[in-house]
């Protein structure tokens, strides 16, 4: 286990980053590597723990995996252990994507159920209704989820209630290889689905409407290994233009796709900022202003994403005057609150809304990360808190900022890693 112990900056961050690959983009595509027999490539992949988790998803299932600088090669030819266990898919949610491809192209499979996550229940039911819709079978049986179907899934239509990330990749996944035609109705538009989309059709599967809510997946009888590239982290490269918003300093972040990341530079420039983009490029530079508070909804893509919730009300903690920010996408995701409450910030939360009275003085302190964004956010924080702060449980953190603390020492944040046996995760 290991902790931060994160100084209060001497002098605003300054400087350029580079992003990383999208670890939910890297996710969705190794799980679309089962669709075909043979190797798979994926270029741009992070080292990430999350990857790790879901490599261990695939070799239990029986792939070979194998990697190099930023590449990862998935071998299928060996799988044939049609499962994945609770100890897995409770560690990482996404390993429940092995669903889709594992029935559509096996006709059974056998997948535990992800149960709750730090910010609340986080349910599954579309994408299971979604895999019916296509002709499987469903059955839940102590905690796992048996899907089957006789031969070749049949296909068919299903409009998406609400926008879901997960549902829309474990349900395109299977039509890839229905026998008929299937159509996605209101369908994810975040990036991470059009990246999918891509890898699939490299696969051989035929998809229109990609970029649009409405997916038509004509089936095929098999698909090839894909090659994939995946795109960037637009909630990386968010998250180190909050670190130039709350120290009032001036950050690049480079080998972005600019148009992935527009509400969240919307935010910043309403926030007073300066903002510049160019082709793979944004900046934002708050240096020597007084930045002004925001009121903001999380939204499905193209909104503003729930991703970014957190490190947003860290930097708007640092912004005097009352900010508001209300997650529509997870109404309970507000464990980071507790936290900078202890280091002295003015947050009240009621229902899905907090209210932020910002410009009160943080105080450097012991804190602990609940979640992948909301310790990115309390390090956020301890940037500009007096004095010195530990943070820990920064596994969550892990899970989805490669080479963090190089990358914050680049751009003159003091971020030091610990090695501390005590944290454990017991309670
Ligand atoms: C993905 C992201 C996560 C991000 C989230 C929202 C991955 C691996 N994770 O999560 O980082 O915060 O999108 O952008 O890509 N819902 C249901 N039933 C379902 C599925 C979802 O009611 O079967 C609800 C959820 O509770 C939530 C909303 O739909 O309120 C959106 O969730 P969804 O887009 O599915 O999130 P994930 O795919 O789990």
């Amino acid at each position: 286990m290991y902790r931060f112990e994160v100084h209060q900056v001497k002098k605003p961050l300054e400087g350029e980053v580079q992003i990383s690959g999208a670890k939910n983009a890297v996710l969705a595509v190794m799980a679309a590597a089962l669709l075909a027999e043979g190797v798979s490539e994926i270029t741009n992949v992070p080292h990430l723990k999350d990857m790790k988790t879901m490599s261990d998803v695939l070799r239990i299932i029986g792939c070979r995996i194998s990697g190099e600088a930023h590449q990862l090669k998935i071998d299928t030819r060996g799988a044939d252990h049609l499962e994945a266990p609770y100890e897995l898919v409770k560690t990482m949610r996404a390993s429940f994507y092995v669903l889709g491809p594992l029935v559509a192209r096996f006709g059974r499979c056998r997948v535990s159920l992800p149960g709750g996550c730090a910010w609340g229940p986080r349910p599954v039911d579309l994408h299971l209704k979604g895999l019916e819709a296509l002709g499987a079978k469903i059955n839940l049986t102590r905690g796992y989820v048996e899907a089957t179907c006789e031969g070749r899934l049949p296909g068919g239509t299903f409009n998406f209630p609400i926008s879901s990330v997960g549902a829309t990749v474990n349900v395109l996944m299977a039509a890839t290889l229905a026998k008929g035609t299937s159509v996605l109705q209101n369908a994810a538009l975040e990036p991470e689905i059009d990246n999918l989309v891509d890898y699939l059709v490299s696969m051989g599967a035929k998809i229109q409407g990609r970029g649009t809510r409405t997916l038509t997946v004509q089936g095929v009888e098999s698909l090839r290994p894909g090659k994939g590239y995946t795109i960037p982290d637009r909630i990386e490269a968010g998250t180190y233009l909050c670190g130039a918003a709350i120290t009032r300093g001036c950050v690049k972040v480079t080998k972005i796709i600019p148009e992935h990341i527009a509400s969240t530079l919307d935010a910043f420039r309403e926030m007073g900022c300066k903002v510049d983009v160019g082709n793979d490029w944004a900046q934002v530079d708050a240096r020597g202003m007084e930045l002004k508070p925001i009121s903001i909804s999380t939204l499905p893509f193209p909104g503003f994403p729930t991703d970014m919730q957190a490190p947003l009300m860290a930097t708007l903690v640092s912004v005097p005057g009352n900010s508001l920010i209300q997650d529509t996408v997870y109404n309970d995701r507000f464990k980071h609150v507790a936290e900078l409450q202890r280091m002295g910030a003015n947050i009240q939360v009621n229902g899905n809304t907090a209210t932020i009275k910002g410009g009160t003085k943080l105080e450097g302190t012991e804190i602990m990360g609940s979640d992948l964004r909301a310790t990115a956010a309390l390090v956020l924080a301890a940037l500009v808190a007096e004095g010195e702060s530990t943070v820990s449980r920064v596994y969550h953190l892990d899970r989805g900022y490669e080479d963090f603390e190089n990358k914050m020492a680049k751009i003159g944040g003091v971020v030091i890693r610990h090695s501390d046996d005590e944290d454990d995760d017991a309670f």
